[in-house]
């Protein structure tokens, strides 16, 4: 997993977020995202108590559903097992955090994900809920510290605030982890690079009954642009292939946890993305990890999305429908060559 995460160097699209949240607009979430002085200048909305959440069997119930299903803190921040099939948190470390080094980023740089369970001395135990709304919302660690943006919180951010509650209760409910992590260590030039996101107070629940929209939302929590568009030589997503594959991950994939290297690929609607899929197998994709005969690598988080519901399935699939289509041959099953599209090596690289 380690060199699969360079691709989160996304210095300049946190740019990009803090340029869209300073104009209030935060589109990527399917719900409007307001700012503080927007929210009051436009009277005051009703915002849940995000500083003390009360801990109700429904937020439990829903933050399990989206983490496990959607949100994959788990597998960023326990030790995990990619050979097994689905992937699977490592038993006693959930929430106990991992290192992820130093991958392909500069030399200097240690990525560390923290032991964020309920341990009071090495975990997040005696942390107030805010120290995770401020995580989530806005990449500012407990301690003050701008968060690297392997952290999704750019996306994180979009979280309705009741969703936002649901997943800070379940996470708070894991166990403890007495396992002390190191620190993220970034090289000066990195961390001058990172900037917090601007506070965000209030986001109202997506429109379920939308699907399209709401599939934006979905599709928005599970970071699939993140990984589904390739990344230039700075860590920036490189825009007009946005969703159209070709991020090369290297980890444990291989058969029996060996290291592969494997590509995103293409999810936009086009000959060389997915318009080959029905919805049907589209659904069975993400639920079992493999398109009709061929396995999908447990880089592909489906060990997570096959816990979704077909409904909310059904709603990603939706919304994928109407992005832009992006000629981008992709393919894991060709060997790999250099591609001029996103200048990564991947199957078909050579026919772009
Ligand atoms: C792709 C990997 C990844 C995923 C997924 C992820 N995190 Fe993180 N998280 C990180 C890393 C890496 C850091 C630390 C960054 C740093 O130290 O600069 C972090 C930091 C945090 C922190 C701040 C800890 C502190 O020291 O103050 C919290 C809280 C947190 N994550 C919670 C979550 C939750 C909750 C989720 C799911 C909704 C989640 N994370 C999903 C990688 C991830
Ligand atoms: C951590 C990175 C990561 C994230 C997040 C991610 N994917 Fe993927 N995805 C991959 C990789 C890598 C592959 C290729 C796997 C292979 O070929 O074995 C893939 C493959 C796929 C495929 C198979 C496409 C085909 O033509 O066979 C689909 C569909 C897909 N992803 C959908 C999604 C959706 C929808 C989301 C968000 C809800 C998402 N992915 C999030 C990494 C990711």
């Amino acid at each position: 997993m380690k060199s699969a995460y360079r691709i989160l160097r996304v210095l300049l699209l946190l740019t990009l977020a803090l340029l869209l949240s300073s104009r209030g607009v935060g589109a990527k979430g399917g719900g409007e995202v307001r700012t503080s002085h927007k929210a009051k200048s436009r009277g005051t909305p009703v915002v849940l108590d995000l500083e003390n959440i009360q801990r109700t069997p429904e937020r439990l119930e829903r933050g399990k559903y989206l983490v496990e299903g959607l949100l994959q803190c788990t597998s960023c921040h326990s030790q995990m097992d990619f050979a097994h099939r689905p992937a699977q948190p490592i038993a006693g470390t959930i929430g106990g955090g991992r290192v992820f080094g130093r991958g392909s980023r500069p030399e200097g740089t240690s990525i560390v994900a923290p032991n964020i369970s309920s341990d009071p001395e090495y975990g997040a135990g005696n942390w107030p809920d805010r120290d995770f709304v401020r995580a989530l919302r806005q990449g500012i660690g407990h301690d003050g510290r701008t968060l690297f943006p392997l952290m999704p919180y750019e996306y994180f951010r979009n979280l309705s605030d009741e969703d936002l509650a649901s997943v800070i209760v379940y996470v708070r409910s894991f166990a403890p982890v007495h396992v002390p992590q190191p620190k993220t260590v970034l090289p000066e030039s990195l961390a001058k690079a990172i900037h917090p996101l601007a506070p965000v107070e209030h986001v109202p629940e997506p429109d379920k009954s939308d699907r399209t929209h709401y599939g934006k939302y979905l599709v928005t929590g599970g970071h699939c642009k993140a990984c589904h568009t390739p990344h230039d030589e700075n860590g920036d997503l490189i825009s007009g292939l946005e969703f159209s594959g070709g991020q090369v991950f290297t980890g444990p994939y291989g058969p029996n946890g060996s290291i592969a290297k494997v590509a995103s690929l293409n999810l936009t609607w086009d000959a060389s993305g997915i318009s080959y899929l029905d919805e049907a197998k589209f659904i069975e994709a993400l639920k079992t990890g493999s398109v009709t005969a061929r396995p999908l690598a447990t880089a592909m988080p489906w060990s997570y999305f096959r816990n979704l519901t077909v409904d909310d399935l059904k709603a990603i699939f939706a919304y994928l429908h109407t992005l832009t289509p992006v000629t981008h041959r992709v393919d894991n099953t060709e060997p790999p060559t250099y591609c001029r599209l996103c200048r990564h090596i991947h199957g078909l690289g050579d026919k772009n």
